[in-house]
């Protein structure tokens, strides 16, 4: 009903080309233009002349849709609290940069690596500290604005590091996931923000999934008695059997002295350490086991590839793989580029969308594109 309404308030919005070139900038690059402004005289005229897509590059192409449109589309997914009021992080400023074309091959680099790339980005040439924040705060403070030229992506990582996930191994990622906890929450917001749900979600109470992986701090009769030992079955390791055996895949990070942290062959000591019941399993490597196979996680998840591994990289290639990783990534954009979100009815449009995304290289500027001009967005094109 909600989309409804909005749908047609769009269609409601006039339909020459001045105001439709500004809602197409608006809505990709975040902002709007002057009244004035060239480029908006150009996109009109290429939208008179039926050139959508080349109208809609002229705002992919602008320092707004980085700084202002791509600012906004990362920074929720970048803390815990999932709001976009935030400073520039190393989250926020490698989803920017790896939207960027690659100077190397002149295409858009895939948003796979957001989730296994082995990449870092400086700023003006420097390096980020693995400790602090204050180069992009100071950045964010002076409103610097970020393009190809100060900001660069390079490679590797981090020194000595086999395994670089993408965004998932960002200091900042792993200051609000691998704090006071025992890297569960790396799973469950990587989850969140690349696969678009929660455990709550994809939980499973199938008793017939073993619970061999969950480790010794989940007590298997919390409270004690019957009573307890019921409530570890039916609720506890719903999401502890499915869960627990994907966190292992960060057994070797840790967040320590305001750093990202990595131990080859050393399970972070939070990990094993609290023991509520003896018989529970103890994390000695970072082998990793997807059981959020079954049931109605076959299809909420499509998995495409291998389900084991060692590592975070290994696991966010699997998390990549998935169709869900791409639908997600529709959804969102979908969302940020339409101001609201794509209904039960629209869930060809989801797959289509979602499928072009994948063979298009996983380019997020080419989804931008494309959803900015389907046809039940900003009817901006026939
Ligand atoms: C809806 C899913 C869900 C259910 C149900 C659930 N847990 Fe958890 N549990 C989680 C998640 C997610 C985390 C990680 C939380 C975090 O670090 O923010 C977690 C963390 C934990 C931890 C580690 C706490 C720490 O400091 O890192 C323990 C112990 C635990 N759960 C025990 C239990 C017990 C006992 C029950 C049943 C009474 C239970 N859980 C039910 C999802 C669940």
């Amino acid at each position: 009903m909600v989309g409804l309404n909005l749908m047609l308030s769009v269609q409601g919005l006039g339909d020459n080309s001045v105001e439709k070139a500004q809602r197409l900038y608006a809505r990709i690059a975040g902002v709007k233009l002057n009244s004035n402004s060239p480029i908006l005289a150009e996109m009109a005229s290429l939208i008179e002349q039926k050139r959508y897509s080349e109208a809609a590059n002229k705002a992919l192409d602008s320092n707004d849709y980085y700084n202002i449109s791509l600012f906004q589309y990362f920074a929720p997914l970048s803390n815990r609290a999932e709001v976009s009021d935030v400073s520039l992080n190393d989250f926020i400023v490698m989803g920017i940069a790896n939207t960027f074309t690659d100077p190397a091959t002149g295409k858009d680099r895939p948003y796979t690596n957001l989730v296994d790339g082995d990449f870092r980005v400086q700023l003006n040439n420097q390096d980020l500290a693995s400790n602090n924040n204050t180069a992009l705060t100071n950045a964010f403070n002076a409103r610097t604005i970020l393009t190809p030229l100060n900001l660069t992506i390079v490679t590797p990582q981090r020194v000595n590091f086999p395994d670089a996930a993408g965004l998932l191994t960002t200091r900042q990622f792993l200051q609000e996931h691998a704090t006071a906890g025992t890297n569960r929450r790396l799973v469950h917001y990587a989850f969140r923000e690349f696969l678009c749900t929660d455990i709550k979600e994809w939980r499973d109470a199938d008793l017939s999934i073993s619970d061999e992986f969950v480790t010794r701090d989940v007590n298997r009769s919390p409270g004690g008695g019957a009573a307890g030992f019921n409530q570890y079955q039916t609720e506890c390791r719903t999401c502890h059997q499915v869960q627990d055996s994907l966190r292992n895949a960060f057994a070797y990070h840790d967040f320590v002295n305001n750093a990202p942290v990595y131990m080859p062959g050393r399970v972070a000591p939070k990990i094993n350490r609290n023991i509520e019941f003896q018989g529970g399993f103890v994390v000695q490597n970072d082998s990793w086991e997807n059981k959020a196979t079954r049931n109605g996680n076959a299809n909420r998840f499509g998995w495409r590839g291998p389900l084991t591994g060692n590592g975070a990289k290994s696991l966010g290639a699997m998390i990549a793989k998935s169709e869900r990783f791409a639908s997600c990534a529709v959804e969102r954009v979908f969302k940020h580029v339409c101001l609201r979100a794509m209904d039960s009815s629209e869930g060809t449009l989801k797959q289509t969308l979602a499928r072009n995304f994948e063979a298009d290289g996983y380019s997020l500027r080419g989804l931008f594109r494309s959803v900015a001009l389907s046809p039940s967005c900003l009817q901006v094109g026939e």
